[in-house]
């Protein structure tokens, strides 16, 4: 059953019922003419409300190296929808909640959904895969439609829940609904509920998901799973997208388009140099955790809408009810985060605005600083999202605003390496400031220790340059710093004024030449009450790795958990909480963090495959 524009009544699916079972979906010819007999097909909303590909925006790059980025708008489109489902009006709200309801607002979404007429249809016979009444999302509707029918043999039982609805319902020729007429409505909305196929059991579930992450039940899915993404592509609610960069030959002309994406693709957790999600384990621990679990954290409801589409479209028949039950079956519980508090909207297209660069100063061998004309406040910890056309977007941390907006860039994939062979004159494009920088505020008072590895300087710089233009609330700085050679230490001339202003410096590389003097070795090893004096507190970025050891060795000093700070790194695509490509746990790295303190994320850090 899909959804697809009519052209009359007589094209509607009347007397047709879907025979629904884990990995499968069967239409038959009813016996009677009833226009609902059937329940869900793989189609919902999203594919109209959230089109699986759309251009963002187009781009020009001119001779002079100047730059134009213009936004593209959906054409208006009004579309009325017939038979849509109480769980899939849930799920609208769902997808709505991420793409509308975030620190940012996709108008692309909002525009289609204000364009957008519903006739829903009470559920009153829900098929064999049908959950809603344990999800709490139908089979009654209840909200989002502009009218709700409900078949009663000859009849249609109809309400208007909108003035859209009520004037339609106006130009009818209708009879009022008897007392009799609502009475079997509430009776076949409790039968329906007791019909459903199956039950999920929600109470506690992401405390207790998230408790059981070591479960053996996860191994024995990953073994039948084929990680080919059917049910994140049916499910309602999934909103992971991806974007590409394409460009004419000569690079003059370009265009970002935006894709479905899912969390068991490949290079869902890329970042350069690997992925954190390797096997199939870890991506349908990811599916699971985050569909029913850290949803609730970054929303205040679960992603699942009971619908049954992911176990019907599943080519083995995964029951995400039965791996639940499986699940449940264990112990163990987690803290999570409480629902975040949403922001202010901010206007957001994910369109970059251009930017000059000012200078450029080389760092090292691969390690450029670009000064844009950009000059937006910032919070030291926050990051930016750089652009070429045709090339890439991605994000980079300010470093500073001295002479410009400060971006230090390691040239390590595609947009990187263009992004460090620009010169002074030539745009870019910029959007930010994003994210959440370092609790400046409440470290201040008390010893700070700075640890950096390699290009994780950049996002402490403006931290400690902050810190040390005012001495009185930081009476004591260290950095504890490695870099990978003595040619590869960051930003030497400013290091050496920092510690002529009281900056306690500790440096350390990899690897050294015979003339090097100083510490070779890894920056855990410089961590003892020297760099980490009684009471201090810690900032700390650089490769995961070398967080999770300099955390032990924190710990061993006596730094709490609540006074360990540090940034996080996950792929990155929009850097508004709506690509959901940066998750972390419930957490999204681009809104929740970059900065984390270590309370927060103690349970997932340093464990793979998230
Ligand atoms: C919050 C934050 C701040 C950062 N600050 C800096 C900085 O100040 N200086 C610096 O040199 N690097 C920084 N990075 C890392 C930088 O974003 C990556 O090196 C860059 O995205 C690699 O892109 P690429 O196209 O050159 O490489 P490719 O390997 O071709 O990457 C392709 C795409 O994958 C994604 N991706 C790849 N690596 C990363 C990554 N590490 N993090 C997030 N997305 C990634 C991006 O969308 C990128 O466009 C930061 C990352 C994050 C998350
Ligand atoms: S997880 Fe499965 S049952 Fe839940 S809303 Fe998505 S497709 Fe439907
Ligand atoms: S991460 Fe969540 S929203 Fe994204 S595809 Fe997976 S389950 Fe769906
Ligand atoms: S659970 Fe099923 S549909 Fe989802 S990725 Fe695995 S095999 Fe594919
Ligand atoms: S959700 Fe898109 S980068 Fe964080």
């Amino acid at each position: 059953m899909r959804l697809l524009p009519l052209e009359d009544a007589s094209e509607l699916p009347r007397g047709w019922t879907d025979a629904q079972g884990p990995g499968r979906y069967r239409l038959s010819r009813e016996g009677d003419a009833t226009f609902d007999g059937w329940v869900v097909g793989p189609d919902s909303l999203k594919q109209t409300l959230f089109p699986s590909r759309e251009v963002l925006y187009q781009a020009e790059r001119r001779e002079d190296g100047k730059l134009g980025f213009a936004p593209v708008a959906p054409a208006p489109s009004p579309k009325a929808f017939l038979g849509v489902r109480a769980c899939d009006l849930a799920a609208a709200r769902v997808q709505r909640s991420i793409l509308e309801g975030g620190p940012h607002r996709d108008a692309r979404h909002a525009r289609r959904s204000e364009d957008t007429l519903v006739v829903a249809v009470h559920c009153t016979e829900p098929g064999a895969l049908c959950f809603c009444a344990s999800t709490e999302t139908g089979p009654r509707v209840t909200e989002g439609a502009d009218l709700a029918l409900a078949e009663r043999g000859e009849e249609l039982l109809v309400e208007a829940h909108t003035d859209a609805g009520r004037a339609i319902l106006d130009a009818l020729d209708t009879r009022e609904a008897s007392d009799a007429d609502e009475a079997w409505l509430d009776d076949a909305m409790v039968a329906s509920a007791g019909k459903m196929g199956r039950h999920m059991r929600t109470e506690g579930l992401p405390a207790a998901l998230f408790g059981r992450l070591d479960h053996p039940r996860w191994d024995e899915v990953a073994d039948r799973c084929l990680a080919c993404g059917n049910c994140t592509s049916v499910c309602p609610t999934c909103f992971c997208t991806t974007t590409t960069d394409d460009s004419d030959l000569d690079g003059s002309r370009g265009e970002r388009e935006r894709l479905w994406a899912s969390c068991f693709d490949e290079d869902h957790a890329y970042i350069h140099g690997g992925t954190f999600r390797p096997t199939t384990k870890d991506r349908y621990r990811q599916w699971l955790t985050h569909k029913v679990g850290g949803w609730v954290s970054q929303t205040g409801t679960s992603g699942c809408v009971g619908c049954g589409r992911c176990i019907a479209w599943c080519p083995v028949g995964i029951d995400l009810t039965e791996e639940i039950d499986a699940l449940w079956d264990g112990e163990g519980s987690a803290v999570l985060p409480p629902p975040r508090v949403t922001p202010d909207h901010a206007h957001e297209d994910l369109v970059p605005r251009e930017a000059t660069v000012r200078s450029v100063t080389r760092e090292s061998a691969d390690v450029v600083t670009l000064r844009l004309d950009a000059a937006p406040a910032f919070a030291p910890g926050q990051f930016s999202q750089l652009a070429l056309p045709g090339i890439g977007e991605v994000p980079i941390s300010i470093a500073g605003d001295e002479g410009g907006l400060e971006h230090t860039i390691r040239a390590v994939g595609a947009t990187t390496t263009a992004l460090c062979a620009i010169t002074a004159g030539q745009q870019v494009g910029f959007r930010g400031p994003y994210g959440r920088g370092w609790p400046l505020a409440e470290l201040a008072g008390a010893p700070v220790v700075v640890i950096a590895g390699g290009i994780g300087l950049a996002p402490l710089r403006a931290a400690i340059r902050h810190m040390l233009a005012d001495r009185a609330r930081f009476p004591e700085v260290h950095l504890v710093y490695g870099a990978r050679t003595p040619d590869d230490v960051l930003y030497g001339e400013e290091l050496a004024r920092w510690e002529g202003a009281g900056l306690k410096l500790h440096v350390t590389v990899d690897q050294a030449p015979p003339e090097w003097t100083g510490n070779v070795g890894v920056v855990t090893r410089l961590l003892d009450r020297g760099s980490v004096p009684e009471g201090a507190s810690a900032m700390m970025c650089g490769p995961e790795i070398m967080m999770v050891h300099a955390a032990q060795a924190l710990g061993a000093l006596g730094v709490d958990d609540a006074h360990t700070w540090l940034t996080m790194e996950r792929h990155m695509e929009c850097a508004t909480g709506s690509c959901g490509r940066c998750q972390y746990g419930p957490f999204f790295v681009c809104t929740d963090g970059p900065v984390f303190s270590l309370d927060q994320v103690r349970f997932l850090f340093g464990r793979e495959g998230f």
